[in-house]
């Protein structure tokens, strides 16, 4: 009923707002700020972002990638374009088997508990899976604030892209009670583990990022009640 009622207001802002040109996934500074209610994820959603279709098969092998991935803490001032953010959301929890509405990660019993946001200079977004794209939830650059929650790791507050890894427990814990604070974390740890092989595979680095406070995350990014942090993975070209 959840995901019915995101994936129709979604649809609803697709077709009532401007969408923002694939260049300003670059994000530049925003003047609206968003104004989430607790328990109400759409609440205070200021624009769609639409994200380029993802292309059946890609250059690197998943090999390669797995070779690849090492974990980057320093990145250049280029910013990847609309293509790689599409495919690196797309690679985290995508839908691939649109007849069943099964994503890229396993999840336990698909009761798909994970909602993952990507923080850029300009604004704060939320992956919709369904509709394959984001909604601005807030036009302002939370990068450095996550960088300042995550016991003031930095490095990364100029990360061209932050994603953050959250998740509503209680969806998987409606049918699996207690296990589900087991099967949560794995689900993170698999949606991102595609997302950095992805990264990899792109020429893009990443790193996951587990040392934060989980109350000044959820203050930043204005979660809504019962929705939990839990891994934030920046991601960018590699310094040189
Ligand atoms: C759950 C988890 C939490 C982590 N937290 C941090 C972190 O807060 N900061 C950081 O710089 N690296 C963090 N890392 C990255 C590890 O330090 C890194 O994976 C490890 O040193 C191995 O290097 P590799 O990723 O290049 O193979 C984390 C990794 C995991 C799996």
């Amino acid at each position: 009923m959840k995901s019915m009622r995101a994936a129709l207001i979604c649809l609803f802002l697709l077709c009532a707002a401007p969408s923002i040109p694939a260049a300003v996934l670059a994000g530049g500074p925003g003047s609206m700020t968003g104004d989430a209610e607790e328990g109400d994820a759409m609440a205070g959603a200021l624009d769609t972002i639409p994200l380029p279709a993802v292309p059946a098969k890609g250059g690197v092998s998943i090999e390669e990638a797995i070779w690849l991935r090492r974990s980057v803490r320093g990145f250049s001032e280029e910013i990847p374009g609309a293509d790689a953010v599409s495919l690196l959301l797309w690679a985290a929890q995508g839908i691939t088997d649109a007849k069943n509405g099964l994503r890229s990660a396993p999840s336990a019993g698909a009761t798909y508990p994970l909602e993952i946001f990507l923080a850029t200079a300009g604004y704060v977004a939320r992956y919709i899976p369904e509709k394959h794209c984001l909604v601005v939830t807030m036009r302002e650059d939370a990068r450095k604030a996550l960088a300042g929650a995550a016991i003031e790791q930095n490095w990364f507050a100029g990360a061209p892209l932050v994603f953050i890894f959250t998740a509503v427990v209680k969806r998987t814990a409606d049918r699996y009670d207690e296990r589900a604070n087991l099967y949560v974390p794995i689900e993170v740890g698999c949606a991102s583990e595609n997302l950095m092989l992805e990264a990899a595979a792109l020429g893009l680095g990443s790193v996951a990022v587990g040392a934060f406070s989980e109350k000044e995350v959820r203050k930043t990014l204005r979660l809504p009640k019962g929705w939990d942090p839990y891994l934030i993975v920046p991601v960018g070209v590699p310094s040189k």
